[in-house]
């Protein structure tokens, strides 16, 4: 891999990567294309990550091998990784993005260890490992451990999963969290192929975000799984699940991995995830990734769901028991191309994976479950974007290019890049038509597949390859009001008004202090959850007593009316929706649901924070670190 030719040419290769597999060919298109290639788009401004130590134009990894052992006892992770390196032959040293790790030795091969160094810690990013390079290095042998705080990894008791009688150990590495159990380049625009050997207390079952390499073998109390990724993928993407987990065949490619006792409520939710595949291929091209997996995870999970490659991490909260929060598969599924495929290059761009997946997300649904379900999901994203828009005031935040300071999403505040990006790319589709839209997306993904991207590259794309010198379209469309400022551009498509209209006749009915409505039981989720969305944010307790009453709210088995519900509840101070309030926050831990409330709670100082604090101080130990981090600053336990 250090044949340069030229510098250019260099650096191109090592932005590229050593990609090995279908479409992933970047490597030597970009030696022959040079600096007009692909390549260059990291080495521009406005991919550059913030979030990562690494300098890849000067060294950058292409391969992880991963050889762990779990230890449930310690919580660590350790053993060994090797990197393989692309390199500038006279780069002195590479840097690695490392986050609490715990390092042992670092070695090339040869028999002297390499010098290394961790750098002083930022909070949020962790700290730069630095190590010197001789000559001929061209791959780190890192011995480690993570630490037993490891941002990326959950460690549950036998008690706090379903089965209750094994421990459990989950990761999550989106955005920046997998520095904290591998020792690597942590940048989305760094991909790299990678392997693991997982060593786990016979009994217990290690899946991963990759294809299976080999059987696993269980020996002197000790099982041993493998996986390898043959693509390269951006880092975030490694992942892995350690417990008492069972599979089920969903269809020909895919699959349901949870826990025994879950796996009949999971599978049946799931029954149309083969369907989706074939949706989406449909739409966009190729699934690219092999198999189709899902993981359903204990209740501690602290997403909705995680798109990582052929095994889709879920949070158990979205079984309803009637598939009405299946939004959420068809979401992560559609990432296998928005996002898993072509990979936002830096945080701030984060709008390229969240966006383009929650407009495709709407399109498998159309495709599965009809235009109506479809469009009341688009209004109802309309309106979050909307609640965010008026939260920030139209201001910086609002726009879908972050500034770079505001730019490690956390799966937090969604209304923009997710929603308002999905609009941005429905006024397109709007003003070009379905099919020429349709034919742009696919052609985008197959161009650009396993590579990362920025607004800009997105966008002279579009230019050439949809607009074509068109000067009236191109008026039309506002691409760069769009993209770069906040607001709302004028040429907006806005939802269709008939997708709720008697559901917001039945607002207006019950806010002039009408009955509440007896059509309710019989509502899809999404009219449920844009009428307790839309009613009056205060309201006096016998309006909500009528409410709770009727539409027996406090016992909602669907969470997100529960979570509608209990939002509107606390903030009218509501006493008698406590008891199912202090439930669903000591059942599960997914951050969107457990935040706000627990937030909105402490702003309350007299009904709502010793509410909170008592609520807190137990639910903080089944908290994910991630959440624990955010809640921990409101001080509920000082
Ligand atoms: N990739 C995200 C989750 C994420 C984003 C984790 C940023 C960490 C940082 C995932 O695809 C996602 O968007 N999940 C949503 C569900 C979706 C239906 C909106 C969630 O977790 O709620
Ligand atoms: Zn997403």
């Amino acid at each position: 891999m250090t044949m340069f030719r030229t510098a250019v040419a260099a650096a191109a290769l090592l932005l590229a990567g050593c990609q090995s597999s279908e479409n992933d060919q970047a490597g030597t298109a970009n030696l022959q294309q040079g600096a007009a290639g692909i390549a260059p788009i990291l080495d521009t401004p406005e991919a550059k990550d913030n979030a990562s130590f690494a300098r890849p134009l000067e060294a950058r990894v292409h391969h992880v091998a991963l050889d762990l052992t779990v230890d449930f006892d310690a919580k660590r992770i350790g053993g060994t990784a090797i990197l393989d390196i692309d390199r500038k032959p006279d780069a002195k040293e590479i840097v690695l993005d490392d986050k609490g790790l715990e390092i042992e030795s670092i070695a090339d091969g040869s028999d002297e260890p390499l010098p290394w160094k961790v750098g002083a810690t930022d909070e949020k990013l962790g700290a730069p490992l630095t190590v010197s390079l001789r000559p001929d290095t061209e791959r780190l042998i890192i011995k480690y451990k993570s630490a037993p705080d490891a941002g990326a990894l959950q460690w549950l008791t036998p008690e706090q999963t379903s089965g209750k009688k094994k421990p459990y150990l989950f990761s999550q590495g989106q955005a920046i969290e997998n520095r904290t159990w591998i020792p690597t380049q942590d940048s989305p625009g760094i991909r790299q192929t990678w392997e693991a050997t997982i060593r786990v207390p016979a009994g217990l079952t290690a899946v991963m975000s990759a294809p299976k390499s080999s059987e696993p073998i269980t020996q002197g109390g000790e099982s041993v799984f493998s996986y390898r990724m043959e693509h390269s993928v951006a880092p975030y993407m490694i992942a892995i699940a350690v417990g008492d987990l069972a599979f089920r065949e969903l269809g020909p490619r895919t699959g349901v991995w949870t826990e025994p006792v879950m796996l009949d409520r999971a599978a049946a939710e799931l029954a149309d995830t083969e369907k989706m595949v074939a949706a989406a291929e449909k739409l966009y091209g190729p699934y690219r990734w092999g198999r189709y997996d899902l993981l359903v995870l204990p209740p501690a999970f602290p997403y909705g769901g995680m798109e990582n490659p052929t095994l889709t991490f879920l949070t158990p909260t979205f079984i309803a028991g009637d598939k009405s929060l299946v939004g959420l598969v068809a979401h992560e599924l559609a990432h296998s191309w928005s996002g898993n495929l072509v990979t936002n290059a830096s945080w701030a761009d984060s709008w390229l994976n969240e966006g383009f997946t929650s407009y495709f997300e709407n399109r498998i649904m159309e495709a599965i479950y009809g235009p109506k379900r479809a469009a009341q999901e688009a209004a109802l994203s309309f309106d979050d974007m909307e609640k965010a828009r008026a939260e920030e005031k139209d201001g910086p935040n609002t726009r879908l290019n972050l500034a770079a300071a505001e730019a490690v999403p956390d799966g937090g505040a969604s209304g923009i890049i997710y929603d308002k990006g999905a609009v941005f790319l429905r006024t397109i589709e709007k003003i070009v038509g379905r099919e020429t839209w349709d034919a742009y997306l696919r052609s985008y993904f197959d161009r650009h597949a396993f590579q990362p991207m920025t607004s800009a590259r997105f966008l002279a794309d579009l230019r050439a390859n949809l607009v074509k010198g068109d000067k009236a379209l191109e008026t039309k469309l506002q691409l760069d009001n769009w993209v770069y400022k906040p607001g709302l551009p004028s040429n907006v498509t806005r939802p269709d008004p008939a997708a709720f209209a008697d559901v917001d006749k039945a607002v207006q009915a019950f806010s002039r202090g009408g009955d509440a409505p007896s059509a309710f039981a019989g509502w899809t989720t999404a009219e449920k959850l844009r009428f307790l969305n839309k009613l009056p944010r205060k309201m006096g307790t016998a309006r909500l007593d009528a409410l709770n009453r009727t539409l027996h709210l406090n016992e909602a088995a669907n969470q997100e009316v529960l979570f509608a519900w209990l939002d509107l509840a606390i903030r009218n101070r509501y006493d008698p929706a406590v008891l199912a309030l202090e439930r669903f926050l000591t059942s599960q831990g997914r951050r969107k649901f457990v935040r706000p409330l627990i937030e909105t709670l402490a702003e309350d100082q007299q009904w709502g924070r010793p509410i909170a604090a008592r609520v807190y101080r137990v639910a903080r130990p089944t908290y994910h670190p991630i959440t624990q981090r955010d809640l921990d600053k409101l001080k509920l336990l000082a």
